[in-house]
């Protein structure tokens, strides 16, 4: 929620809204990695996280840096390879994104990945044109398995294609190592000066045998030996936060989500005590959510830490009474967050520390990693919470993809059920419930929420058993909602005129386009009659079928 606050722009009372590009400075950015790492330079592709995210799969650390990173910067970050990402433009034109011939001259591995590719030829003397034939989609590859890059890979291969533009002639120097038939030069190698770039995409799943390719460019070419893992992460973060914490004290907001969560475990591991959550019960979480939360962070609970939970519902309730319009709701929740939990950081008395959970997603979509921040700019993090009373921040997770956070949870004993939940918003079920917001209609949502989230987990634990896989209707993202709308049902004999509610879920891999997912109509009839029967108040239930856009995820 505080980071749902701060998107909002909400500064504390007494306290200055900071940008990001301060908060680093002040935060000290990046710690200084004494691991293995490569480097991937974004020129603006869609896949660019993914490729980042892949590399950490093979266990070697990966940051992502824009493509206009000067090249002394990227030097002096000693990276063990380089990874030049997709992107949208055609690299002969006048303003397309470059690359100065230098960063092919450092010693360091290069793989360019389509745009990346066409770049790398393009720089060293190759030829760049407009395909005669664009390729779209899933591609028959023809490797030479000869290549570092295609060991153990099939000599045919599927994979994944996206492009416009195509090499048709490779630099100097180098040899083609893979064709489709409609591609001449599908992958190109300069195997003496560690060169290599690749028309297709191999971060992205289409392509079958991509995560060997990655492998083999960063443990075999690169020559990584893979020490980036999640139990060192532990170990190390609890070290620097124990040297940075000294014997201060550490003020968390907890919301329950992954992130703080996470956060909490690790601040807990490294300093007991001197950490102190506070958790805001706004009464828009979902069914149990609040109990659940304390139950894992509270006095009961499996961490050593001070644990205050704000029972804070009426008060929101009460704020919340009549407001109709989205914005306006969100605003009053963040703002009211604020309120508490100053409330209780004054009860505490001054804290040293502030605790963020800012994982690597918001520090690359706000401008401070690659290029793909400003398609995306609308998922910026506005700013920091600056209080005085506060001498510094910690954010523990910025390196860390969502994947990897969740593996840190589990690292620290966080039950599933935490670590793996789906997003919620900060404002909660109060962008749930369309128009007002009163405790009835939050008991409503809760309750009609709670019995489709338990038929769509069972239906789809049900599936993996059968198939030993994930359900293809798996949702990402799946929810109940309170319509506001009113109509006549008959239930018996007696005529109702009751609530409709709304089942969503969509599947997604960003959340910024998403389609709405296939559940299986025995289950969504099985949950309409659950819904029906055990929840008063709801005579209609509805199945929402948009897809974003135009639609958004939320109702609000
Ligand atoms: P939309 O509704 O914009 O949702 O398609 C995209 C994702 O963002 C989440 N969401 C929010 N998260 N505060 C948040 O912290 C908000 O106000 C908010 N609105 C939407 C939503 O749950 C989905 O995952």
């Amino acid at each position: 929620i505080i980071k749902a606050c701060i998107r909002e722009g909400y500064a504390f009372e007494k306290g200055i809204v900071m940008n990001r590009l301060q908060a680093t400075k002040t935060s000290g950015g990046r710690r200084s990695m004494d691991h293995e790492k490569v480097i991937v330079i974004d020129f603006g592709g869609q896949y660019n996280q993914l490729v980042a995210r892949r590399v950490r799969e093979c266990n070697v650390y990966c940051e992502i840096y824009s493509y206009k990173t000067d090249i002394a910067q990227i030097k002096a970050m000693n990276p063990k390879g380089i990874i030049l990402t997709g992107g949208p433009n055609s690299c002969y034109e006048a303003d397309s994104p470059t690359c100065s011939k230098e960063l092919f001259e450092l010693g360091v591995p290069v793989l360019g990945l389509c745009y990346g590719a066409q770049l790398m030829m393009h720089v060293l003397g190759g030829k760049v044109e407009k395909a005669p034939v664009r390729e779209y989609g899933k591609t028959e590859v023809m490797v030479d398995t000869s290549s570092p890059l295609f060991t153990g890979v099939s000599e045919n291969t599927i994979c994944w294609m996206s492009h416009f533009d195509y090499i048709s002639k490779a630099a100097p120097g180098f040899n083609i190592v893979a064709h489709t038939a409609d591609c001449p030069v599908a992958a190109a190698e300069n195997q003496e000066k560690g060169l290599f770039a690749i028309q297709f995409h191999p971060e992205v799943l289409h392509t079958q045998e991509g995560t060997k390719m990655l492998h083999n460019f960063v443990r075999g070419i690169c020559g990584c030996e893979g020490t980036w893992r999640m139990d060192s992460f532990v170990e190390n973060t609890v070290k620097e936060i124990r040297e940075k914490v000294g014997n201060g004290k550490v003020l968390l907001a907890l919301s329950g989500g992954v992130d703080s969560s996470v956060a909490a475990g690790l601040l807990s591991r490294a300093i007991g005590k001197q950490l102190t959550c506070v958790f805001v019960d706004h009464g828009l979480l979902r069914k149990n959510e609040g109990d659940e939360v304390e139950e894992v962070f509270g006095p009961n609970g499996q961490f050593d830490l001070n644990f205050i939970r704000v029972n804070a519902q009426d008060r929101y309730y009460g704020k919340l009474a009549g407001v109709t319009e989205p914005e306006h709701k969100r605003k009053i929740i963040g703002e009211e967050f604020i309120r508490v939990f100053e409330e209780e950081a004054k009860k505490i008395g001054a804290v040293d520390f502030l605790v963020q959970g800012t994982i690597y997603p918001d520090v690359v979509e706000s401008g401070l990693g690659g290029e793909s921040a400003v398609i995306k700019s609308h998922h910026n993090v506005g700013g920091l919470p600056d209080h005085v009373d506060f001498k510094d921040i910690i954010e523990p997770l910025r390196d860390l993809f969502k994947d990897e956070v969740r593996k840190v949870g589990l690292e620290l004993g966080i039950p599933d059920y935490l670590v793996f939940r789906q997003p919620f918003p900060g404002p909660g079920l109060g962008i749930r419930i369309i128009g007002d917001v009163t405790a009835d209609k939050v008991r409503i949502v809760q309750d009609a929420d709670a019995i489709y989230r338990e038929e769509v987990d069972g239906a789809a634990q049900e599936y993996k058993n059968e198939h030993g896989k994930d359900a293809p209707w798996m949702p990402n993202q799946y929810f109940a909602a309170l319509t506001n709308m009113r109509s006549v049902g008959v239930m018996g004999d007696e005529r109702t005129y009751d609530y409709a509610v709304a089942l969503r879920a969509v599947t997604t891999i960003d959340f910024m386009t998403a389609e709405s997912a296939e559940i299986p109509y025995e289950v969504l009839n099985k949950v309409m009659n659950r819904i029906i029967n055990e929840v008063r108040g709801v005579n209609r239930v509805m199945y929402d079928l948009t897809s974003k856009p135009p639609g958004t995820i939320e109702f609000e």
